[in-house]
């Protein structure tokens, strides 16, 4: 049962729904559940507000902190719905176990998700593009020093509107110094450092006037993994190509998948495979490179206008006729204005009987 405390002081009035920047103001309820003696309680929704950590709150020392992203919007005649939760839930249980986290019950995710997200359902924004931001973490709360998996946890949501994550086609630096993911390792996950490893490579881009890297494999720096913010695309002679996750080194992405899904459903040629950075060189010399896009919740679909390597700049002078293709029908979906025929929306609708 999800115990129920309403917010005295709603601040969606206030919000310029005209004018949204990505996660900076954050929808008025949060969701928070204690893992304690070996279950999950205490379920609540409560007003957002701060929380009082002990300093030595292991999360805070060692990284044991794990996140999902997914969106809710309204579709045409109102109804909010969210996208694909229970894969983001399978998802999260997924980085909860490589981070030896306890697992957190898939059908509890979603109904948390639904019920904090009917409850702000007013803080969903119109449009394409637009959408509300939904963020589930857990964190390790024991608190001690000593390095070890943590015995006590929360798990909280928290919900912030958003707009575009990238206003215009973006700049990715191939990235051949750092890298992100190598076998073995947690790049398969949304652990929190793994963003976190990301940032001073991404700075460093940005002072060379890219917007992010998009990261190569750790032995050799020949395979493509993934860009800092999403999955990566691109099409090779009318191909769309992505690279494989099978390495675990990639995030399965919930965006990559939809899209993957879409395009073979619109009879499109998809392959999910090995991609060397030089085969992307060799196809932007024989002039076969037709699109590059990146995918994610965040991102949803964007497009990447040139892709730097050493010494080459991969410039698309394109149309981008299949990102935007598959943009337009993710939007369609999310709004109720194609049929919904994979059944990736679900309505976030409050069910009296679970809530208190
Ligand atoms: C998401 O797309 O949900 C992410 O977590 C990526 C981050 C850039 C916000």
């Amino acid at each position: 049962m999800i115990k129920i405390t309403k917010t005295s002081n709603p601040q969606y009035h206030d919000f310029d729904f005209s004018d949204i920047k990505f996660g900076q103001t954050m929808a008025d309820h949060m969701f928070i559940a204690d893992y304690e003696d070996g279950t999950w309680k205490n379920l609540r929704i409560e007003p957002y507000g701060p929380l009082t950590l002990d300093p030595s709150m292991m999360a805070l020392h060692y990284g044991q902190a794990i996140f999902e992203g997914m969106k809710a919007t309204k579709t045409y005649d109102g109804i909010p719905v969210i996208f694909r939760p229970h894969l983001h839930a399978e998802r999260f249980n997924i980085s909860a176990r490589r981070m030896a986290m306890p697992e957190f019950p898939e059908d509890l995710f979603v109904e948390a998700i639904k019920t904090l997200v009917a409850l702000d359902s007013n803080w969903i924004p119109r449009g394409d593009d637009a959408a509300l931001y939904i963020r589930p973490f857990m964190v390790a709360t024991d608190a001690q020093l000593g390095v070890r998996a943590s015995n006590n946890y929360k798990m909280m949501i928290i919900c912030a509107p958003a707009g575009k994550y990238y206003a215009k086609a973006i700049k990715l630096l191939a990235e051949t110094t750092y890298t992100r993911a190598a076998m073995g390792g947690i790049g398969f996950v949304k652990a929190a450092g793994n963003y976190a490893a990301s940032l001073l490579p991404a700075l460093e881009a940005k002072k060379k006037g890219y917007d992010q890297v998009l990261w190569l494999d750790a032995k050799e720096h020949k395979y493509i993994q993934e860009v800092g913010t999403m999955n990566i695309f691109f099409v090779i002679d009318g191909v769309v190509v992505t690279p494989s996750v099978d390495s675990k080194t990639t995030l399965r992405g919930v965006t990559r998948d939809s899209i993957i899904t879409i395009l073979k459903d619109k009879g499109y040629k998809v392959e999910e495979r090995r991609l060397s950075i030089e085969e992307i060189r060799d196809a932007s010399i024989a002039g076969t490179l037709q699109e590059i896009f990146g995918s994610g919740t965040a991102a949803v679909v964007s497009m990447v206008q040139d892709l730097s390597y050493k010494d080459d700049v991969f410039h698309l002078d394109s149309k981008f006729e299949i990102a935007t293709l598959v943009k337009k029908e993710i939007n369609m979906i999310r709004q109720g204005q194609v049929e919904d025929k994979f059944n990736w929306l679900y309505p976030a609708v409050m069910d009296n009987s679970i809530v208190r």
